[in-house]
């Protein structure tokens, strides 16, 4: 994106894994009531947190993504009882091995985010495009 100068601004591109039952229907909400998301997010679906891989998030950075944003549902509302206590206890493991890769682990975000919080999601959102910024591109995708 240009700014008024002439120069380009870093736009992050930040993939969102979302709870089918919670975040994923946040997402919904926010679009219905008319709220800004910014469209640096794109959403994937899944039917719970705990279907989140390690392998998914890196596959994403691998690809170019900048941030990989996961949405479950607050701890004991998971539909499946605990897949999204097994998110969080995955998510230091997670952190290691997005470092392996060479990749910043601030690049990765877990939120709970119910589905009546449509504009919780849009402010983690505005946040999580802000601080990619500061970080600044996935290296994969310098040239
Ligand atoms: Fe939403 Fe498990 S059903 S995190």
């Amino acid at each position: 994106m240009s700014k008024k100068d002439g120069t380009d601004e870093f736009e992050p591109f930040i993939l969102g894994i979302f709870c089918n039952w919670c975040t994923y229907t946040g997402a919904d909400q926010a679009g219905t009531s008319r709220m800004q998301r910014p469209a640096n997010l794109r959403i994937m679906r899944v039917m719970c947190s705990g279907r989140v891989e390690s392998r998914f998030i890196i596959e994403a950075l691998k690809r170019g993504a900048d941030g990989v944003l996961i949405g479950a549902c607050h701890i004991g509302d998971c539909h499946y009882v605990s897949g999204n206590h097994k998110t969080v206890r995955r998510m230091p493991l997670i952190k290691e091995f997005v470092k392996q890769y060479g990749f910043n682990p601030k690049r990765v975000r877990l939120e709970h985010i119910s589905a009546s919080e449509g504009a919780e999601l849009t402010e983690i959102s505005k946040e999580f495009v802000k601080e990619l910024k500061e970080i600044g591109p996935n290296p994969r995708n310098k040239k």
